[in-house]
């Protein structure tokens, strides 16, 4: 970040001294207030629950343009990416920062593709959850457990322990993921198979047995591989701060990511595909189409507690660039697969179609995001619906740990403490006699 040749000023009506504050700029986005000083200066802290405002590190993974509808991992656009590289490629180029060439490319593949077996042992620590557990709760455990079975890539500070946490990460969530599902249907875990493409092996490892040959659908191998790409990163969201919050602490890199999953889980977050998916059943149960209008009127309606999941997004004031990625691999999926004419896809188009022209979405400026198309493509690939967060929580395995390394590699990374303006009561005396 630089300089600026401008300087913020904080005055108070109260006759308190005027303080002067650094501003600094980023290569592209709002320059930001430097407050460092704030509290030695005037003994007062800034408020901003939920980080409206406020910049919590200095990144240069990730840029989103909420006002353009913009998405940029390290510089790329995210449709260029989506077109014509693969997860593999992107996750190189998130944790090094650019592109790999040919030779970059083939080492990274094979690195990852060589990590993928799980420690045995991982399966009878699986066997200790109920059968019905939801799999994300099972994954907070799993990829936390991580910990406890490679203790030589537990250090953080030390950047070959993180590079082979990271590659470890990378290369086992999917057998994870897939293992939580196949502990569910009561199903043989099927290991990985390195000759496979990283989503091809995925797809045979959860819909695989070993009963027969499983033949990887290119179509459906495509379309996954991209949901992945699309999920990859998101520059400082609710997930990927509170790894970098839990990171700062100095613990390690399985236990970090741990706390990502359990963040992602969340119905605000990367729980809104799951809860999109079930709110399109919900209409569909009730009438389809023709209870689109009823539906709408409830969501505006505030006392009705109902909101349009997969719309709306804290950053993105303009269509989410990944809803139209995923909506175009959602007509791909459908017709490979034969369902043109899903009835859940006709009406999130017209849900779709009428919140982009109702003045209570229009006003507030709400579009798509990704989540709205997503579930549909999952589900028609097969996953079950209460595996959704859990194909986001592979997907965003890297973003996590890119964002994870650059803190630790930047030299003005401190452990994370913010501040509160306390309400509640003052000091006071546990009343006499109390002790009994
Ligand atoms: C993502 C989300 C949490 C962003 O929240 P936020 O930045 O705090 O925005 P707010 O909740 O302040 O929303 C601004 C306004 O739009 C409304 N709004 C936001 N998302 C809405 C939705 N999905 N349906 C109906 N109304 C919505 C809010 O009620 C608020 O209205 P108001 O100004 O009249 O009070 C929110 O849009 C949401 O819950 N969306 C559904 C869940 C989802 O799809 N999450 C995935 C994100 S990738």
């Amino acid at each position: 970040m630089k300089l600026v040749d401008n300087k913020a000023t904080l005055s108070f009506s109260n006759g308190s001294p005027s303080v002067d504050m650094p501003v600094y700029a980023g290569s592209i986005g709002p320059d930001v207030i430097d407050i460092r000083k704030l509290y030695a200066q005037t003994g007062m802290f800034t408020y901003d629950p939920g980080f409206l405002s406020t910049a919590s590190c200095q990144s240069a993974i990730t840029y989103i343009d909420g006002d353009k509808g913009e998405l940029l991992y390290r510089g790329y656009p995210i449709e260029q990416l989506a077109t014509n590289c693969d997860y593999l490629d992107t996750c190189y180029l998130l944790l090094n920062g650019d592109l790999p060439n040919d030779k970059q490319r083939g080492d990274f593949h094979k690195l990852v593709i060589n990590h993928t077996m799980v420690n045995e042992q991982m399966q009878f620590f699986l066997r200790g959850f109920r059968r019905d557990a939801h799999p994300m709760a099972v994954l907070t455990g799993l990829v936390g457990g991580l910990s406890a079975f490679y203790h030589d890539s537990t250090d953080i500070n030390n950047p070959e322990h993180r590079h082979v946490a990271a590659i470890r990460l990378i290369a086992k969530m999917p057998t994870l993921v897939a293992m939580a599902y196949k502990y569910g249907v009561g199903q043989p875990y099927m290991y990985p198979k390195n000759d496979l493409s990283y989503s091809g092996n995925f797809l045979r490892m959860m819909f695989g047995t070993p009963c027969e040959e499983y033949k990887v659908n290119p179509v459906l191998e495509r379309a996954l591989d991209r949901i992945f790409i699309l999920h990859a990163d998101h520059e400082q969201n609710a997930s990927t701060s509170t790894v970098r919050l839990c990171g700062s602490s100095g613990t390690n890199p399985f236990a970090a990511i741990a706390a990502g999953v359990a963040c992602l889980w969340g119905p605000a977050h990367g729980g809104a595909n799951e809860a999109c998916l079930n709110m399109l059943e919900d209409i569909q149960r009730q009438g389809g189409v023709a209870k689109v209008g009823e539906f709408m009127e409830k969501v505006k309606d505030k006392n009705s507690g109902v909101k349009l999941m997969g719309f709306g997004h804290r950053v993105y004031k303009n269509y989410d660039p990944r809803a139209k990625l995923m909506q175009e691999t959602c007509d791909e999926v459908l017709k490979e697969l034969g369902l043109e004419n899903d009835p859940l896809f006709k009406l999130a188009k017209e849900l779709e179609r009428i919140a982009l022209e109702d003045e209570y979405f229009v006003s507030r400026k709400l579009y798509p995001n990704v989540d709205f198309y997503s579930g549909i493509v999952q589900r028609a690939i097969g996953i079950p619906v209460n595996l959704f967060t859990g194909i986001f929580a592979l997907a965003r395995t890297v973003g996590w740990i890119a964002q994870l390394n650059e803190m630790i590699s930047d030299p003005e990374y401190k452990i994370g403490r913010p501040r509160q303006l306390f309400t509640g009561a003052e000091r006071r005396d546990v009343p006499a006699g109390f002790k009994r």
